[in-house]
């Protein structure tokens, strides 16, 4: 059978007047912390204790002391609010999941994937707005170190941020040319041979042409570049009407049309590098961030592997 104590308490005023007591030792200064009279505190206290049917608190000394009883009263009490707070929170939760905003910022290349990790996600939270902004590599270190989105992925991660990273996605930098280029021919190219030829390269700050730039360097190679693009589309198309050669992520050839286009197999090819997702480690994440998160590490990447795999790449 259940108790019916808890309806001669009172109201939760009462237990919060009670905590106040017992927090200051003292009827007159949980008086002044309440901005009560102390008639009013004095009177509810002994309510309480004619509910229990025992005294809650003795003077010893002059000094206030709670009595085994009254300290029991008060841990219920302690119970009671915290779990009031705790229903505050969960309904804040749920009204942030239900109306909040995931921001993420990323690098023009991801633009292929990351979709495909969003859809499933909003599926699970249809109420929530999602602000995508693309952007080159550098563009997106500018946003993170203003910290304006609570996720950033790029495959060449600043060093100089300290951040929270999670590597999910590998992203092979391969050569590409025409079927007809007389690079299409060879069996086997060397990145100096490659060199040699018209090379189309992403604009300065873009992360693909950032680890171009690593891989020339370590051979101590120039590439012959003849046209700088903003864009990987028009470098893939310009590629496919013959203007040059070029490197570009895999995932780039994954989507829209690729006719005519080849992977060179050239030895030091692939540049191997990763997608990370990077987020700050001093900002507290919101939830939605962290369900997002959660997402990712889970079914997120399973699913968008099976994605990838379902496109046709070329061979
Ligand atoms: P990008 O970035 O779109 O700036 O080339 C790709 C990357 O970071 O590898």
């Amino acid at each position: 059978m259940h108790s019916r104590l808890h309806a001669h308490v009172g109201t939760m005023r009462r237990l919060e007047i009670l905590l106040a007591v017992h927090d200051k030792e003292s009827i007159n200064e949980a008086t002044k912390a309440l901005f009560l009279t102390q008639p009013t505190v004095s009177i509810q206290m002994r309510k309480l204790s004619d509910t229990i049917g025992e005294p809650l608190y003795r003077y010893v000394n002059r000094k206030l002391v709670f009595t085994d009883v009254g300290l029991e009263l008060v841990k219920t009490a302690v119970e009671v609010l915290d779990s009031f707070s705790r229903l505050y929170q969960t309904l804040g939760s749920m009204r942030e999941l239900k109306s909040g905003t995931l921001r993420l910022a990323v690098v023009t290349t991801s633009k292929y994937f990351i979709p495909h990790l969003l859809g499933p996600f909003c599926e699970q939270f249809p109420n929530i707005d999602i602000q995508l902004y693309i952007g080159n590599r550098e563009q997106t270190i500018e946003r993170m170190k203003q910290g304006i989105d609570d996720f950033y992925v790029f495959s060449h991660p600043p060093k100089d941020i300290e951040a929270h990273s999670l590597a999910f996605l590998e992203n092979p930098l391969v050569a590409i040319a025409h079927q007809d280029h007389p690079l299409a021919k060879q069996e086997s190219i060397s990145l100096s041979e490659l060199c040699q030829a018209p090379f189309l390269m992403r604009e300065k700050g873009s992360g693909t042409r950032y680890a171009i730039e690593q891989l020339f360097k370590k051979h101590k190679l120039q590439a012959n570049i003849k046209m700088t693009i903003e864009s990987n589309e028009a470098i893939k198309h310009s590629v496919m009407s013959k203007l040059g050669i070029s490197i570009i992520s895999a995932h780039t050839l994954t989507y829209g049309g690729q006719s005519g286009l080849v992977r060179l197999p050239v030895k030091e090819l692939p540049i191997d590098s990763h997608w990370f997702f990077m987020w700050s480690n001093t900002k507290r994440p919101t939830l939605i961030a962290t369900e997002f998160l959660e997402h990712i590490e889970s079914n997120g990447k399973y699913l968008l592997l099976k994605e990838l795999e379902k496109s046709a790449s070329i061979g």
